[in-house]
């Protein structure tokens, strides 16, 4: 018995490498749900989910700081459906016809339907 209490060193040391590891993978930080100041004649406030774009994305890098500035409101404007038509800001994505990550058409901004999905009803 006199060998056992290394390998139970050892095994509890692996154990907290492995505890460590999967707190390493826990989701970063990110900022909650949001809404853009509403302009012109836009069908209801516009929000934006990180929570849910990680599940597409888990690289920040995807949209920091190509496409968007790290810090609200500092991402140079303006925010125009025009620009989006033509693959800037939110369509550089939602064009409906690139797919997401998980293979699913990404909802299209042009789609009447769609509107709402961004732009929720006050
Ligand atoms: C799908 C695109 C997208 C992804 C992916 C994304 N972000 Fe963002 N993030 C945005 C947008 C849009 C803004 C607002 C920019 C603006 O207002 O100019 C923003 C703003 C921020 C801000 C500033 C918040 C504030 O209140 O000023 C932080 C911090 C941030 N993101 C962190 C992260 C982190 C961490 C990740 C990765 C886990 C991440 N973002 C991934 C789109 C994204
Ligand atoms: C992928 C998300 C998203 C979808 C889908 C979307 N929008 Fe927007 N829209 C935004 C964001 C973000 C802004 C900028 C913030 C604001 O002005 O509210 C914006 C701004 C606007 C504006 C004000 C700026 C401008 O271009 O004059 C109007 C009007 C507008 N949207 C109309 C629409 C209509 C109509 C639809 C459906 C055909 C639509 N949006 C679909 C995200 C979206
Ligand atoms: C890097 C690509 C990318 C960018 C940039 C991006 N999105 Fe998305 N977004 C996605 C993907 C992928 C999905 C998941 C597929 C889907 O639901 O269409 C998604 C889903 C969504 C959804 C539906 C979420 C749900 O499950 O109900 C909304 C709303 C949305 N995005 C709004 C926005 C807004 C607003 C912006 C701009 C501030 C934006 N997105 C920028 C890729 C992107």
């Amino acid at each position: 018995m006199k060998n056992a209490s290394p390998w139970l060193v050892m095994l509890l040391g692996l154990a907290l490498v492995g505890v460590s590891s999967s707190l390493a993978q826990q989701k970063p930080k990110m900022p909650a749900d949001f809404v853009f100041e509403q302009k012109g004649e836009s069908p209801g406030k516009a929000t934006f989910s990180h929570e849910k774009h990680y599940e597409q994305f888990p690289k920040c890098t995807e949209c920091h700081t190509k496409i968007f500035k790290m810090k609200r409101g500092t991402t140079e404007g303006p925010w125009t459906m025009a620009r989006m038509e033509k693959g800037e800001l939110c369509g550089t994505c939602h064009t409906g016809e690139k797919k997401g990550p998980k293979g699913q058409v990404i909802l299209s901004i042009k789609d009447k339907n769609n509107c709402t999905r961004c732009h929720i009803k006050a």
